[in-house]
Parts: C-alpha cells; structure tokens; sequence
C-alpha cells in the first residue's frame, strides 16, 4: 500500500493508504458501521438512492450491500475518487452498485436526470469541504429529484444556531477556513434551513453520531 499524501492534492483532510486504484479511509472505517446503522433505520429500503461525494466508495458499498432492494447510485466529481469507487465496485460485486457518476452539485444538471425520482439521497462528509455553493447545488437537486417523500441523508459535524456543538467541531471549523476560506462547518438552522425551505424539503430526523457528527434527514414534501 501507499500513502495518497504523497500526491499532490489531497481532498479528504486524511492520509488515505491505496491498493491500485482503491483509496481506504481512515474515517470511513471507523463511521461506517454508526452511520449504515442510522441510515437503514431512516432512509427507504426499496428505490433508487444517489450518493454524492462518494469519495473513496467504500460508504457506497457497504451501504448498498445491507439494503439489497435498493438500486444505489454514486458520484464524485473528482476522477481520482471515480477510480477508486470503480475499482471497489469490481471488488463487490453487488448487482445494485451503479456509477460512479461525475456529478457536481453545483452544476445546474447532474447528468441522471433520466433515472429520477429518487426515493433517497445521500451525502457524507462534503458540504463542510466545499464552498456553501456545494451546500445550494445539493439541496436544489434534491428537490429536482427526489419523489414525493423521498428523503435526503446528510452526515457530518453541524453548529446549531449558531453555536458549536463541542471545542473539537469550533477547532475544525477554524482549520477548514485557514485552509479554504470557503470552507467551513455549516449551520443546522442559519444556513441548512433555510435551503430546505426553498426546495420543498422539512427536516425529520436528528441523530447524535460518534465524534460530534449528525446525521440529519429531510423529507421531500
Ligand atoms: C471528505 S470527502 C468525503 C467522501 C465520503 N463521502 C466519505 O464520507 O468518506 C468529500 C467528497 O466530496 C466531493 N465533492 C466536493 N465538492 C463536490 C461537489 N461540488 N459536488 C459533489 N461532490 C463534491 C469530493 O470530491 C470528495 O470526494
């Protein structure tokens, strides 16, 4: 195995090690467990769900591999993490596992406007690493593709009115914006709501995560 970091980019904020094109995440081993635990209790067994920001694809495959009834789409922008999404896609075999595709959610179009509605959407760990354009563009296509009742699932660290939920998430914050000054923790009530009212979307669920993260669920009206 190598390090990713030894490349010159890095987008994932962690020390990625790499088997040919897979990349293994650090975080993504400790959260996925916590996470597919509160997915499956919140989110649709039976549809289309599209993941966002798949990143390295192993949350893709671990969370398409306990809901077998779901067609599970992935995308990244990122042609480094597509590659590794398609290595690990050949790796399981799972016959829901679709993409990964390039989607951007700032684009005005994703480019699977064919297969909607989606009965489901998710998104890890990426509207804090993006700017709040990210943030728009996802909630925007949201309400373009999900159904009627379908749901959007959201993960990561979140301030709540303006206040931070614990030191560590006000200390990251801090360190996102030094390195990206359009980074940053987002704001459950002062940026998230009012983009989920604009798109037709009412927010259902909050579940405390492992490492002061959520998990926030909307469902589409
Ligand atoms: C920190 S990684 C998280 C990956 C994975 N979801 C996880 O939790 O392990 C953030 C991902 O969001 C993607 N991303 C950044 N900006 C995006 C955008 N505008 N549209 C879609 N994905 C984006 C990045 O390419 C990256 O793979």
């Amino acid at each position: 195995m190598t390090k990713e970091s030894e490349h010159p980019r890095e987008i994932a904020l962690e020390s990625r090690e790499t088997l040919g094109a897979r990349l293994y995440s650090p975080s993504a081993a400790r959260n996925r467990e916590p996470i597919r635990d509160v997915f499956s209790k919140t989110m649709p067994h039976i549809g289309k769900i599209l993941e966002i920001g798949g990143g390295t694809g192993e949350h893709g495959v671990h969370l398409a591999e306990g809901l077998p009834e779901t067609i599970w789409h992935t995308g990244d922008p990122d042609p480094a993490s597509r590659a590794s999404i398609t290595a690990w896609i050949a790796e399981a075999k799972l016959h829901n596992l679709v993409g990964p595709h390039a989607i951007d959610v700032t684009a005005a179009a994703w480019g699977v406007e064919e297969e909607a509605p989606f009965q489901g959407i998710v998104s890890l760990n990426m509207i804090h690493i993006a700017p709040f354009e990210a943030a728009k563009g996802l909630f925007a296509g949201a309400g373009r593709l999900l159904a009627s009742g379908g749901k959007l699932f959201l993960y990561g660290p979140f301030s709540r009115d303006g206040v931070h939920t614990a030191p560590s998430n006000e200390a990251f914050d801090a360190s996102l914006k030094a390195r990206d000054t359009s980074w940053g923790v987002r704001d459950l009530e002062r940026d998230i709501a009012p983009l989920a009212q604009k798109n037709a979307l009412t927010r259902v669920e909050i579940v405390e995560m492992p490492a002061n993260n959520l998990s926030v669920v909307f469902c589409k009206n």
